[in-house]
């Protein structure tokens, strides 16, 4: 029997879908014959990826509004069943109007709102509202997406205050789902998850410094996460790991 023949049946459902980690995250699935299938979720359809995949791949346009949210999670909770993977992959570090904060001056309530709000609730929005979709019998594995700057025992150069904090209130956030997860939903594990720095729009402006060999290409990241779900403890919390697989403080 060949390796792919024993792995159990994916079904996986890909949130923030345009991120350029979540695409190729989303060809590697569709690459992979033991993917039944896959729901890919953003603001925007990316046509080449469905006129590649088509039939395994369902996209469904969603504007991340509370009630959108609600409204995705309740349809699919009425047709859909036994998802093995699950990856939120939204993030914001900066806009043509928002640079990350160098010092206190720099700080703005509507900046602050903003990046807590991709960062932190929208992705907590999307946990609470796949919990009844999630519990079943299958070993479901939940990866979203946070970065190691968000460790609060990590920080030691100061600055970026809210994408920090924004990364910093989701591991929270994950943390405290898995504790209420491991009596409703216990087939269910939860990952925040450090890319590394990773070559994407999100991190264009801030490479300048970063060593090529640390500059992860997409296709890496997400072949490195897919490999870090198959091998997760099943039996101990939320984790917070980096690319490598290794934790990462809290
Ligand atoms: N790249 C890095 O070096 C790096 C390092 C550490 C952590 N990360 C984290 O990795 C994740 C993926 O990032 P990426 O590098 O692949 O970035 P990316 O290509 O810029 O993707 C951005 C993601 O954020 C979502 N997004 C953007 N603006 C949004 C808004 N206003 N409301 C809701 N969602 C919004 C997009 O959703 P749509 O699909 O709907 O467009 C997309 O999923 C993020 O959580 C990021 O913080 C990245």
């Amino acid at each position: 029997m060949n390796q792919e023949a024993r792995k159990p049946m994916t079904r996986a459902i890909v949130i923030g879908a345009n991120s350029s980690i979540a695409q190729s995250i989303i060809e590697q699935l569709l690459a992979d014959s033991t993917v039944e299938q896959l729901i890919a979720i953003s603001r925007k359809k990316t046509p080449d990826l469905l006129s590649k995949f088509g039939s395994k791949l369902r996209w469904i346009c969603c504007d991340y509004s509370e009630e959108a949210i609600k409204e995705v999670c309740g349809n699919l909770n009425a047709s859909e069943k036994d998802f093995s993977h699950v990856f939120i992959c939204n993030g914001l570090l900066h806009t043509e109007q928002i640079t990350p904060e160098k010092r206190l001056e720099d700080i703005g309530a509507e900046k602050l709102q903003a990046i807590l709000h991709t960062n932190t609730i929208v992705p907590m929005l999307w946990l609470a509202n796949l919990a009844p979709l999630l519990k079943s019998k299958v070993d479901c594995s939940v990866a979203v997406f946070s970065a190691r700057v968000g460790s609060i025992e990590d920080n030691r150069s100061g600055g970026w205050y809210a994408y920090r904090a924004s990364k910093s209130a989701l591991n929270m956030l994950i943390k405290t789902t898995s504790i209420e997860f491991s009596r409703r939903a216990p087939n269910v594990k939860l990952i925040a998850f450090h890319p590394g720095t990773t070559d994407t729009q999100l991190s264009k402006p801030f490479q300048r410094n970063v060593p090529e060999d640390k500059l992860f290409t997409p296709k890496f990241v997400a072949r490195s996460l897919l490999e870090i779900m198959e091998n997760l403890d099943r039996e101990s919390g939320a984790e917070f790991l980096d690319w490598a697989g290794k934790p990462i403080s809290w």
